[in-house]
C-alpha cells in the first residue's frame, strides 16, 4: 500500500539561494555559477534603447504600468470554478487540450497534481533496467555496470518519436499517424545527486563510477494498445540504448581535428568519450535528437590562467564530482589534457533509430553552455537551429545549415540529413528596444508605447566557412564562441534557456529564466535593465517572442516583443501577460522549457518556482493569438523540490508528458524529502524494483479511464502507483 495523496508529507521549505534554486541544485547542477562573478565581464556595447519615432500606442492595460513592488490586488482565479478551460467570457477560446487549470501548488507538496479528469503514472524511473543483463533497481546494490544498463538520473529533454522515422516528416506536415502505438522514448540525464542516491556506506570510487554511468541519454522503446492510452516501456528492445561518460562520440565540423580539441589521449581531436550535463534538446525534422551539453565547467579543474577558459566559468578549483581522482582528463592542469574541457559544451546529435550509430558532437553550432537546440526548416529546406546559452548575461544564437534537407524515405536521404548540422553559418542575437531608455527603469513598468518590443539582428560569427570575428580563426570562434560573441556586441540576456520555433508560425520563443544580478552593483554584476530584459533583480524571468523579417527563417533581421514577464501577479505588479488580465492567469515563474501543441499554443515548464514564488514547479499552457494571447493556465505541478522539464504535449492524443527532475533534491539518503513516484510507506515491504526515495522519472498524463493496466515495463503487476488527478 502506498502513501495516500492526502497523507504525503509536506516538507519544510529549504533555504533557497539567491534568485531561485536550492543550494543543492546550485552546487550539483551548475557548480554555484551564480555565486561567482558572471563569466561575461565583457564591455561589449550596450545597444541603448532607440526611441521610436512613433510612440502612438499608450498603455491601455491597467495591470501593467505598475512599479515593481507595488501590489496588484486580486485573488488568483486559476482553478476557481469560473475559470473556464478554454477562455474567459467573450473570448473565442482556443482549441487544444481541454482542462480546468489547477491552482498553484504550495512548494512543500510531494505529489504530481493534474487537472480533474486526468490521471498520471511514471513511464520509467531512474534505475529501471533497459538493457540485457539489467536487473531490477536495488538501491542498496548499485554498481557502475548495472547503472549503465539502467535508465539514468536527473531527466530533462524528453520526446517520444514515432516508430518509423519517416513518419516524423509526415507528422510535421499533418498527414502522419502521430505517435502511434510503438515509439522511441529519448531522454537526457543532466546530472546526479550522490547525497540522496547512494547509501553512505557505498565506497567513493564506486559511487563516482555509478555517477558517470547515470549521466548522458537513454533511448527506450515504448508501446501501448491505442492512441490516447498510456505507454509502457519495453525492457528488451534492439533500440534501447544508453549514452554515458564511457560512450564514444565523434567530434565533427570545422573545429574537429584542430589543435584546440586535441589531447594526449586523442591526438586526432575527433574522438571524445562521454557526454554530460545533457540539459534540453530538440528533435530534428529528419528524426534524430539533439542534446545540449550545458554546465560542463563544474566537472573540470583548469589552470585558472586562461581568460578564455574563465569566460566559461572554468576555474582552478577542485571539481565537485571528484572525478579528477579517477582519470587525469578531468584536471586540465595535467600535461596533455589542457584541451579536455574544450571537448564538452557542444550540441550532440544521436540517431535513436540506429542503435549502432556513433553519436556526434557538432562544432559548427558553437561551444557554450548549451541549453538545447531546436530546428525548423526554412522555406527552401535549410535546417535553422535556435539555441540559448544558459548563463546570466549570455546570448541567443542561430545556426543555418549550408545544405538542404532531402525528403523521402531512402537511407541515402537520411544519411545526408544527418550531415546538415556539420556545416553552416552561426549567428548571435542583438536586440534593440524601440522605447526611450528613460522609460526602462528596471521596475518592469511597461513603456509608454505599450510593449517591450523592438528590432534585432543576427550578427554573423561564421559565414560561408569564414570567421566574421576579427582576430579569431573559425576554430577559435567555434571553440570560444562566447568570446567571439562578446566581440561583436551581442545582447546580454537573462539566462536564455529553450529557444524554440513554433512549427505553426515560424515565430521563435526564448525562455529567459531569471537573472537576479540584472541591474546590480556596477562592476561585479553587469548590465542594467534594457527593453528585452526590463527588470532589475529579475527573479521570475520572461519570454521573448521573435518574428523573423518577411517570415523568412534565413533573415538576418527580426522584430521582437515580450510575450510574458513572469511572476505571481497577486503580489508582483511587474508581471505582464501581453495585456491579458493579470488577475485571470495562473502565477508562473522561471520559464525554462518550451513546447507547442498541435494547435500552436505554447506550453512552458518552469524551474525555480519554489524559490521565487513558493510554489511547486509546473507546466502551463499559453495561447499566442487573439484575445486569449497571454492567458497562462497551469496544467500540472511536480513534486517537492523538483523542476518540470522536457514537456511534450500531444493534444490530439489527449496526452502530456513531463520529465520530473531532482525531486527531493535537498534531502539526504537517511532523510529523504520526496518519495515520488513509488510513494512507499515507511516500514512496508519494498516490491522488487521499487524504492522509498525520490526517483527522477518520465510522467505521462492522460484522460481518466484510458489507462488500462499501468506500469513501467512489460512484466507482471501489481502497479499500485497509478494516480488520478486531484484537480485544484
Ligand atoms: Fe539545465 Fe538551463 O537548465
Ligand atoms: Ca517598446
Ligand atoms: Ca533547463
Amino acid at each position: 500500500m502506498t502513501i495516500a495523496p492526502e497523507s504525503r508529507p509536506l516538507l519544510q521549505l529549504a533555504p533557497y539561494a539567491r534568485g531561485k534554486r536550492s543550494p543543492v541544485t546550485c552546487r550539483l547542477k551548475c557548480a554555484d555559477a551564480c555565486s561567482h562573478p558572471a563569466p561575461n565581464q565583457s564591455a561589449n556595447e550596450y545597444f541603448k534603447d532607440v526611441a521610436s519615432a512613433a510612440l502612438t500606442r499608450r498603455a491601455m492595460l491597467g495591470t501593467m504600468a505598475v512599479a515593481a513592488g507595488a501590489v496588484v490586488v486580486g485573488a488568483q482565479v486559476a482553478g476557481a470554478p469560473e475559470a473556464a478551460a478554454t477562455g474567459w467570457p467573450g473570448s473565442s477560446g482556443h482549441k487544444g487540450l481541454s482542462f480546468r487549470p489547477i491552482a498553484a501548488t504550495p512548494a512543500a507538496v510531494d505529489d504530481v497534481i493534474v487537472p480533474d479528469g486526468y490521471e498520471w503514472n511514471a513511464i520509467i524511473r531512474w534505475g529501471d533496467p533497459i538493457m540485457p543483463g539489467g536487473r531490477a533497481f536495488d538501491v542498496a546494490n548499485q554498481t557502475p555496470q548495472q547503472q549503465a544498463l539502467q535508465f539514468g538520473y536527473n531527466v530533462d529533454y524528453t520526446d517520444i518519436l514515432p516508430f518509423d522515422p519517416t513518419d516524423i516528416e509526415d507528422n510535421a506536415k499533418g498527414r502522419g499517424p502521430g505517435r502511434g502505438t510503438r515509439g522511441l522514448l529519448v531522454v537526457n540525464h543532466e546530472y546526479t545527486n550522490p547525497g540522496i542516491m547512494y547509501p553512505p556506506e557505498l565506497d567513493a570510487v564506486t559511487r563516482r563510477a555509478v555517477d558517470r554511468a547515470a549521466h548522458g541519454m537513454s533511448v527506450v522503446e515504448v508501446k501501448r494498445k491505442r492512441t490516447g492510452a498510456p505507454w509502457t516501456y519495453s525492457r528488451i528492445s534492439k533500440f534501447n540504448r544508453r549514452f554515458h561518460i564511457g560512450t564514444e562520440f565523434r567530434l565533427d565540423g570545422p573545429a574537429a581535428g584542430s589543435d584546440l580539441v586535441k589531447t594526449v589521449a586523442d591526438p586526432t581531436g575527433k574522438r571524445v568519450f562521454g557526454t554530460m550535463n545533457n540539459c534540453s534538446g530538440g528533435t530534428t525534422p529528419w528524426g534524430t535528437v539533439l542534446s545540449g551539453e550545458e554546465n560542463f565547467h563544474g566537472f573540470f579543474r583548469t589552470s585558472g590562467t586562461n581568460p578564455r577558459d574563465a569566460r566559461y566559468g572554468l576555474r582552478n578549483a577542485a571539481p565537485g564530482t571528484g572525478w579528477d581522482a579517477d582519470d587525469p582528463r578531468w584536471d586540465a592542469r595535467n600535461p596533455g589534457y589542457e584541451n579536455e574541457p574544450n571537448r564538452f559544451g557542444w550540441i550532440v546529435e544521436i540517431d535513436p533509430y540506429d542503435p549502432d550509430a556513433t553519436p556526434v558532437k557538432h562544432t559548427a553550432m558553437g561551444r557554450f553552455k548549451h541549453e538545447g537546440a531546436n530546428v525548423i526548416l526554412s522555406k527552401d529546406n535549410h535546417a535553422v537551429a535556435y539555441m540559448g546559452d544558459d548563463e546570466i548575461f549570455d546570448y541567443v544564437y542561430k545556426f543555418v545549415s549550408k545544405n538542404r534537407m532531402r525528403s523521402g524515405r531512402s537511407d541515402w536521404a537520411r544519411e545526408h540529413n544527418k550531415t546538415l548540422l556539420s556545416e553552416g553559418d552561426l549567428y548571435v542575437a542583438r536586440f534593440i528596444g524601440d522605447s526611450p531608455a528613460s522609460e526602462i527603469d528596471g521596475t518592469g513598468a511597461v513603456p509608454s508605447d505599450g510593449s517591450f518590443d523592438g528590432r534585432g539582428e543576427w550578427v554573423p560569427l561564421v559565414k560561408g566557412g569564414r570567421s566574421m570575428v576579427p582576430g579569431m580563426s573559425v576554430e577559435e570562434v567555434l571553440v570560444y564562441t562566447r568570446v567571439a560573441a562578446d566581440a561583436v556586441g551581442a545582447t546580454k540576456m537573462d539566462r536564455p534557456e529553450d529557444v524554440e520555433p513554433n512549427p505553426h508560425t515560424g515565430k521563435i520563443y526564448v525562455a529567459c529564466t531569471n537573472n537576479s544580478s540584472r541591474g546590480g552593483t556596477p562592476g561585479g554584476r553587469i548590465a542594467p535593465a534594457d527593453e528585452p530584459n526590463p527588470r532589475n533583480t529579475n527573479r521570475s524571468g520572461h519570454v521573448v517572442e521573435i518574428t523573423e523579417d518577411r517570415g523568412n527563417q534565413l533573415a538576418t533581421t527580426f522584430t521582437w516583443n515580450l510575450l510574458i514577464v513572469a511572476g505571481d501577479p497577486s503580489v508582483d505588479g511587474s508581471a505582464y501577460f501581453s495585456g491579458f488580465p493579470a488577475d485571470r492567469v495562473s502565477p508562473i515563474s522561471c520559464p525554462d522549457n518550451l513546447a507547442f501543441d498541435q494547435e500552436g499554443n505554447l506550453w512552458i515548464s518552469t524551474d525555480g518556482q519554489p524559490g521565487s514564488i513558493a510554489k511547486c514547479d509546473g507546466l502551463f499552457k499559453v495561447p499566442l493569438t487573439g484575445r486569449e494571447r497571454g492567458h497562462v493556465q497551469q496544467f500540472l505541478s511536480v513534486p517537492a523540490e523538483a523542476e518540470t522539464c522536457g514537456p511534450v504535449v500531444d493534444s490530439q492524443d489527449g496526452m502530456v508528458y513531463v520529465a520530473v527532475q531532482h525531486p527531493g533534491e535537498n534531502g539526504s539518503f537517511a532523510a529523504q524529502h520526496s518519495y515520488f513516484p513509488d510513494y512507499l510507506q515507511d516500514g512496508e515491504d519494498v516490491p522488487a524494483g521499487a524504492w522509498r526515495g525520490p526517483r527522477p522519472s518520465i510522467v505521462q498524463v492522460y484522460k481518466e479511464g484510458r489507462g488500462g493496466r499501468p506500469g513501467w515495463f512489460d512484466g507482471p503487476g501489481p502497479f499500485p502507483w497509478q494516480r488520478t488527478g486531484s484537480g485544484a
